[in-house]
């Protein structure tokens, strides 16, 4: 073993890196305007802290959400500091971390992304199981956010008509799977185009799907689903949430997952939608809002029937990658524009 290696470090990293920060919040449409990619020193570990060569980050939508200071369970992003969110790495210096199990060459997951090099403490690194998941990278995916909403707020049931609002993003792009494994009879999406509801019946299992922007959305609804709406996972609200209300079926349960309608545009906070309470008591609908944070005891169980899963050929994982931290800005915006199917990756 070389003297570094002893020392936990391995090899030596380069003086500076790159790193992206928001220059001013946006209060209409998301541009790379926005942002700015720095050259800065990389940052040296301290005790108890480790040195972390960044490899894959996911763009979410939340993201946008962050740059308004909308009031979330994480904090908003800060300007003129690095952003934040999922990101795998490997780790090049651990020198003064003891216990934990993380040490120099592990893949770690962490949040300090938009930066090629990154110090975290040791102990708020994920150690990555990399038998648990088929790619190191699925462990970006949303699948655990999709898990928690159809079975903790969906409790999705065997022969259960679906809906899931915002089906081909990253989070509906596994919802919509995760709810076939769990007995859904008939799943059926919301997406903007033709060739995306194309991708959702074709590639993901869904039986049919709704088009944002062509023509009402209930109306849609209703000739999809004659017998109504058993569970609704709604990443979307406003004219989406409304519709499903009016289709769903007595007792339906809804996942609030996101609310997409109200997160990309203007400043991203607030996300209002008009609903009549009587269709609610009248059929007993449950709306319940629920975050993967309340269910941070369940990831590792989830994770392992997620990979069996993904092993077995019966669950995808939609994404597509770009390389370079250069890159992250556009892909975000990108994003937004709904150009992308699935999640969204950047190698750096
Ligand atoms: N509760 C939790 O714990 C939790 C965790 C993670 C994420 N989330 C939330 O889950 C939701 C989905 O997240 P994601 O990262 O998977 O996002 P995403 O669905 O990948 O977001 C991008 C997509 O949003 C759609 N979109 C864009 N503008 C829209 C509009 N005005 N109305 C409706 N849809 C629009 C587009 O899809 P189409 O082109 O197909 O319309 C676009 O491709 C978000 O609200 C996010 O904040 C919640």
């Amino acid at each position: 073993m070389s003297a570094d290696a002893a020392a936990g470090i391995s090899a030596a990293p380069p003086s500076s890196h790159r790193e992206v920060h928001l220059t001013t919040r946006p209060t209409s449409a998301l541009s790379e305007d926005h942002f700015t990619v720095l050259e800065v020193p990389v940052p040296a570990p301290g005790p108890g802290q480790l040195l972390v060569r960044n490899r894959y980050m996911a763009i979410v939508a939340v993201m946008r959400t962050l740059m308004s200071g909308a009031d979330l369970p994480m904090p908003a992003y800060e300007l003129k500091q690095p952003l934040w969110g999922p990101v795998i790495g490997e780790v090049i210096a651990a020198p003064d971390v003891s216990g934990g199990g993380i040490g120099v060459g592990d893949l770690v997951e962490h949040y300090a992304s938009w930066r090629e090099y990154a110090v975290v403490d040791a102990d708020s690194a994920k150690l990555l199981d990399l038998q648990a998941l088929p790619d190191p990278v699925a462990h970006l995916s949303q699948a655990l956010t999709a898990w928690a909403g159809v079975t903790c707020a969906g409790e999705v049931r065997q022969g259960d008509t679906v809906f899931v609002s915002g089906a081909a993003g990253g989070v509906g792009s596994m919802a919509g799977q995760i709810a076939r494994l769990h007995g859904a009879g008939r799943v059926i999406g919301s997406t903007s185009s033709q060739r995306k509801a194309d991708y959702l019946i074709g590639e993901l299992g869904y039986d049919a799907a709704v088009i944002r922007g062509a023509g009402p959305i209930e109306d849609q609804l209703r000739e999809l689903a004659p017998d109504g709406l058993d569970v609704v996972f709604d990443n979307v609200g406003g004219e989406q949430l409304q519709a499903a209300l009016a289709v769903a079926n007595r007792k339906a349960r809804f996942a609030i997952v996101g609310a997409l309608s109200g997160q990309l545009d203007g400043d991203g906070t607030k996300a209002f939608v008009e609903i009549d309470t009587l269709q609610l008591l009248a059929r007993s609908i449950e709306l319940r809002g629920i975050t993967l944070l309340d269910h941070i005891a369940k990831v590792p169980e989830w994770t392992r029937q997620i990979g069996r899963a993904m092993a077995e050929g019966k669950l995808t994982f939609p994404h597509v990658r770009f390389t370079g931290l250069e890159r992250a800005p556009g892909a975000l915006v990108e994003l937004i524009e709904g150009q992308h199917i699935g999640a969204v990756i950047v190698e750096l």
